[in-house]
């Protein structure tokens, strides 16, 4: 559980973490600034991008510029860019890591249910990786672009069918431009996690008693679920020099859980329909 590199390994970086003040990206973030790097933390909610700059400032005695920023638009994505510039100059990488979710059959979505998950993850993390990589173009710089997907962008999954959808796009964006931006010194990988524990991701994935008929642990090979700091290992690499010929790549950390499984959530069939209408009700409280 602890860090792997080597100190001052992201030194001189500047890192844009989108969904940054939470989960995963706030975890991510944490080493990379351990590391050295400048951070920007960016999400929707300004207060809670506020306090966790103010927390990991203290934690790790790095810089952290928060900016709110709703990725599905555009023009606040370029504002993200220019106040990150203006702060700490060059921009070195980006990890698109904000998305949405929740479990559904998807007979019962909306069609409005659909485009949010997909808005948020397909639309947001384009909308990112297009701006900051005509700002690189632009001014001649290299860069990383480090995208967050799960390992049913690929077997698919039942009950999440937006997320499958979207994480699929992100992930054939991240293999298209990692060929056509490396002339420009632009690398694109992508990390696969299978559960690590989060706020955001387990009460919406597994809520009310949908959590006592699921037991996320018995589809994990290893037995146990990630640690934060082993995904921060991954992605500092990624993000890091050492990974300089690594192009093109989804490294997938989940103990085993896809080899074994193959779709995430297909084992919802078990969840009997009475209990899709309880969970409805609670969310129209
Ligand atoms: C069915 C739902 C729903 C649900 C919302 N909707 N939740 N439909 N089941 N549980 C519908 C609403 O009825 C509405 O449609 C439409 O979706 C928009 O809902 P809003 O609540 O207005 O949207 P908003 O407030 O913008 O919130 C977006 C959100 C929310 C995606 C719904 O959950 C969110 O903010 N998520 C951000 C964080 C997050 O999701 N983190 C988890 C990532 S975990 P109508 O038709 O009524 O207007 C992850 C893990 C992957 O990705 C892999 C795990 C192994
Ligand atoms: P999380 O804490 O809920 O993170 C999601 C983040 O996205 C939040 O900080 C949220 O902040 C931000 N966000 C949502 N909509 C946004 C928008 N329109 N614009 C900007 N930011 C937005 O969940 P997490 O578990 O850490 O997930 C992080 C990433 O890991 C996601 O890509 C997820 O798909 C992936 N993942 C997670 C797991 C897991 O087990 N946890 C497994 C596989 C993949 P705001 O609400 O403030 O906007």
């Amino acid at each position: 559980m602890e860090g792997m590199l080597k100190e001052n390994s992201l030194k001189g970086k500047t890192i844009i973490v989108t969904g940054g003040g939470t989960g995963l990206g706030r975890s991510m973030g944490k080493y990379f600034l351990e590391l050295g790097a400048n951070l920007v933390i960016s999400s929707r909610k300004m207060d809670v991008l506020e306090k966790a700059a103010k927390e990991l400032e203290q934690e790790t005695g790095g810089k952290v510029l928060p900016v709110a920023c709703d990725i599905r638009k555009y023009e606040e994505i370029e504002q993200v860019i220019r106040k990150t510039e203006e702060r700490f100059g060059q921009i070195h990488g980006v990890l698109n890591n904000a998305a949405g979710n929740f479990i559904s059959p998807t007979e019962r979505l909306s069609h409005r249910a659909f485009d949010i998950v997909v808005d948020i993850v397909l639309r947001g993390t384009y909308n990112f990786t297009l701006a900051m990589g005509k700002n690189w173009i632009n001014n001649k710089q290299g860069g990383t672009f480090l995208n967050i997907v799960t390992t049913y962008a690929w077997t698919g999954s039942g009950y999440v069918v937006p997320s499958a959808c979207a994480k699929a796009g992100v992930l054939a964006m991240t293999r298209s431009l990692a060929s056509e931006w490396a002339k420009y010194g632009i690398r694109s990988n992508a990390i696969a996690p299978g559960p690590f524990p989060t706020e955001g991701a387990w009460k919406r994935l597994f809520p009310g008693e949908v959590a006592e008929k699921i037991d996320p642990l018995k589809r994990i090979p290893l037995g146990r679920f990630g640690e934060h700091q082993e995904l921060a290992n991954l992605a500092a690499y990624l993000m890091s020099d050492y990974s300089a010929y690594v192009n093109g790549e989804v490294v997938t950390i989940d103990g085993g859980e896809w080899i074994k499984g193959g779709g995430e959530f297909n084992s919802l069939d078990e969840v009997p329909q009475e209990i899709w209408d309880q969970l409805e009700k609670m969310r129209n409280r």
